[in-house]
């Protein structure tokens, strides 16, 4: 994979982020979520390849735009797959809080596992804790040997959890053990990705989020060398029929990284509003500046990315 798509692909979420942060706070979540997607789109139809969505906007028949399955790019160039967010924590932005993101994963084609709509039981640590993560014990052995790993205690761990009633249980444990929680309102790709930045204070994340999401934040931990697990959560059993259908037949597995976003992988965010990652868009006259992040698995590299925006001097896409 061409390394300079990295900056073909940062404009895609410069875009998006540009468009949905205008609407932020305004309360409306699918108006925020609307204009990141259609920016989204129409950027990456300005570059030369030929993509497809894997994780995207849903099923074809719910999303007119950025769909599973969706055609995307020039058509001509190398056959990339995505996985993409184009506002990632809705109701984040709707509420001007913080950490919501655009978020573009790509790899080549076939590289990415196809997963459905569902929940997804998650672990995610930074580089100093890799390997020490299993999902079939309880967080308790986890959050023992990521302190372990990290020479340091347990209840110098922070951990991030989505503040949803269904965590009652793991809220709990990981409270009885004594690690410190970061009880996070929406947003768990941006709290994945920050368990591998030292100075974000976040050390593992746990619990159940969306699917798509897990694939999305696998991909940026590839990238910055981080170990992540996940294991797919059917609720009813139309789930585990969408699942079939996107290929899945072992309901029951447990995901390592490498098998969530296989092989040369590379992963492109955008601040949309303020979060320990990354900056919001900030508007000024004529223009605004935005904060996004770029990063290859191949070579590792991590790049920061700071752009002031003149909107006069815009190309129209
Ligand atoms: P959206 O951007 O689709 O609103 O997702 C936000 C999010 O918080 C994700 O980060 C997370 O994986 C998922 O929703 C959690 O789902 P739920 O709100 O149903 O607990």
């Amino acid at each position: 994979m061409d390394r300079n798509f990295a900056m073909e692909f940062v404009r895609v979420t410069e875009m998006a982020a540009l468009a949905s942060a205008r609407l932020m706070g305004r309360g409306d979540e699918k108006a925020a979520d609307h204009e990141a997607v259609e920016a989204m789109r129409k950027m990456l139809g300005s570059i030369q390849f030929d993509g497809t969505v894997v994780i995207g906007e849903g099923e074809r028949d719910e999303a007119p735009m950025l769909y599973i399955g969706e055609k995307v790019g020039k058509g001509e160039g190398p056959k990339l797959d995505l996985a993409l967010d184009p506002l990632e924590g809705t109701t984040i932005c709707a509420k001007g809080g913080n950490n919501s993101l655009s978020v573009i994963a790509i790899a080549e084609e076939g590289n990415f596992l196809h997963a459905p709509d569902v929940y997804m039981q998650k672990i995610a640590v930074g580089p100093s804790a890799k390997g020490a993560i299993n999902l079939k014990d309880s967080a308790t052995k986890n959050l023992q040997r990521i302190a372990e790993a990290k020479r340091c205690r347990v209840d110098d761990l922070t951990v991030a959890i989505l503040d949803r009633p269904r965590h009652e249980a793991l809220i709990a444990e990981v409270r009885s053990v004594g690690a410190r929680i970061w009880l996070i309102g929406d947003g768990d790709v941006s709290a994945a990705i920050a368990t591998c930045k030292p100075d974000s204070g976040v050390d593992v994340l746990l619990g159940s989020g969306g699917a798509p999401e897990g694939v999305i934040a696998a991909a940026a931990l590839r990238c910055m060398g981080g170990d992540f697990q996940g294991q797919l959560i059917f609720r009813k059993e139309d789930e585990r029929a969408r699942a079939s259908k996107m290929g899945i037949s072992d309901f029951d597995r447990i995901y390592g990284i490498e098998e969530l976003a296989r092989g040369k992988v590379m992963f492109c965010a955008t601040g949309v509003t303020q979060g320990p990652l990354l900056n919001g868009v900030r508007f000024f006259s004529g223009g605004a500046r935005t904060h996004s992040v770029v990063m290859r698995s191949e070579s590792k590299t991590v790049r920061w990315i700071e752009a002031e925006h003149h909107f006069e001097s815009k190309p129209q896409y």
